[in-house]
């Protein structure tokens, strides 16, 4: 008899359920895009019916594949993160489409914050910068815009989640409304050193603690679901960086992992003991397992694999994503050309909320295949932007990176990425490092795996990219890099 963990990773563009069995291998798969809503420029919002229909629809197919007499022994989850639902407590419908992480709607409030020097507060007691980003605000918008939604909070009639919640939530039909310390040190709203959540935030963002969902660890049992013909415990949470971070096996402090997704997430795991930063990364909850704390440094990068998504659906450069290795290979180098992905401001460590995508250096002879190269090659320049944040953060240099998600496949940009960094880059075997990660902390909770030991020896190296470039060209491309961000800088400030 076969045992499985099924997990779920709820991503920005698609939902995927994955079963991983005991060695850590993917059995089954499914996955299903979902509507991405643009009601106004620089708003993006998802409906949370939907998140959750598609989330099922592709657990369902997977279950399906479970043989009899085999068995699903916990669920994991994983999920998007700072992404903002309100819904109803009676009824479970939400009051408003979920808020993603990369609307900027909210810009106009940071601003506020930011001129009554609300900035250090934020940063000591949450880790982040203020931002757009983070859900705070979102949920703060959501109630100041949605009639009598105010009036109903103050009821206690409205609750609060990130996407992990709303998941357990429809899980365990409305039993259970909890998140976990990593999803929850995205709100701007917890207290990454009291580990709960903080009245002097919430005060600052006027959220009612009555709408906030319980805080519990990343592995634990936080409720049960019976919509897959038979009981199984929830038993693992995490927001996907952080999933990543542990499927990755970068359990030593120093330990940096890439995550190439829609956006690109670098975390370095920083022990026990959060680190404020000097250079404008977060400092974020790596995870919690049991009593035990990890703190990790993240440099969040707003566009990393949605530019290939871009050239393919509003440029129509290419088919499919694939296609666009082959289409950046027609030319032997850039040909000067710059693309600053910045089309919802740019994250680390800019942290512009007005910046805008910009190309430049484009001549008679710029072809789509130097605009394809240069949206791939600004990938690797963000990384690089934000390893010399940490790198000063963490007074050392970076050793390797392990990389993982959809565009670490691409070979160029990976060995490109490695003579950007002049570091060694790793690719796993298994690159489905976010699920595996949730699958992870369901399972040892569980003991389905005893230990962190135990699992170590299930990640194996795929491939290792070496720098071989010369200093000189790396140099040229990184002060012209440096100079096509200042130009992208601003621009949407009126
Ligand atoms: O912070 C946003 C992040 O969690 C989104 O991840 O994988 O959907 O790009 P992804």
């Amino acid at each position: 008899m076969a045992e499985f963990i099924l997990a779920f990773d709820q991503g920005t563009t698609s939902s995927r359920a994955l079963l991983v069995d005991q060695k850590g291998t993917i059995a089954a798969v499914a996955q299903k895009e979902f509507k991405q809503i643009y009601p106004q420029q620089g708003w993006v919002e998802h409906d949370p019916m939907e998140i959750w229909s598609s989330q099922l629809s592709c657990a369902q197919e997977v279950m399906a594949t479970v043989a009899a007499g085999d068995k699903v022994v916990a669920i994991g989850i994983t999920n998007q993160r700072e992404t903002a639902i309100v819904w109803d407590r009676q009824t479970g419908k939400p009051i408003y489409n979920a808020i993603v992480w990369q609307d900027r709607r909210t810009a106009g409030i940071c601003d506020r914050m930011k001129d009554q020097n609300l900035e250090a507060t934020i940063r000591e007691s949450s880790g982040l910068v203020v931002d757009a980003y983070f859900s705070g605000t979102k949920v703060q918008w959501i109630l100041d815009n949605v009639d009598d939604a105010r009036e109903k909070a103050a009821a206690g009639d409205l609750v609060f989640g990130t996407v992990d919640s709303w998941l357990l939530w429809q899980l365990t039909e409305g039993r259970v409304h909890a998140t976990d310390v990593s999803n929850a040190c995205r709100t701007m709203l917890f207290n990454i050193k009291d580990m709960a959540w903080d009245d002097q935030l919430l005060d600052i963002l006027k959220v009612p603690k009555s709408m906030l969902p319980e805080v519990k660890s990343n592995s634990e049992t936080y409720g049960f679901s019976k919509l897959f013909g038979y009981e199984i415990p929830i038993a693992g949470m995490a927001g996907d960086q952080h999933a990543a971070l542990f499927g990755q096996m970068c359990t030593e402090k120093g330990m940096v992992k890439n995550t190439y997704g829609t956006g690109c997430f670098l975390m370095m795991n920083t022990g026990p003991k959060p680190i404020l930063s000097q250079n404008k990364l977060l400092t974020t909850i790596a995870w919690q397992r049991g009593d035990e704390v990890n703190y990790a440094l993240e440099g969040s990068i707003f566009m990393g694999g949605a530019i290939v998504q871009w050239l393919r659906d509003e440029l129509g450069l290419i088919k499919s994503s694939s296609e666009v290795e082959t289409l950046a290979e027609q030319v032997t180098d850039n040909g000067g050309v710059y693309l600053v992905p910045a089309f919802v401001g740019l994250g680390a460590p800019h942290w512009d909320q007005y910046a805008r995508g910009t190309i430049l250096g484009m001549t008679r002879g710029s072809n789509k295949a130097h605009i394809a190269r240069a949206a791939l090659e600004s990938i690797a320049y963000q990384t690089k932007d934000v390893v010399a944040a940490m790198e000063a953060d963490a007074g050392m240099k970076l050793r390797q990176l392990r990389v993982d998600g959809g565009a670490s496949i691409n070979n160029n940009l990976m060995q490109f990425q490695s003579d950007i960094l002049k570091t060694d880059v790793i690719r796993p075997q298994v690159l489905e490092t976010t699920a595996i990660g949730a699958a992870y902390f369901a399972g040892l909770a569980i003991g389905f795996w005893k230990s962190v030991a135990e699992i170590k020896e299930l990640w194996q190296e795929d491939r290792q990219f070496s720098p071989d470039m010369s200093d000189d060209a790396r140099n040229h491309y990184l002060q012209k890099w440096s100079q096509a961000v200042s130009c992208a800088k601003g621009w949407a400030k009126t």
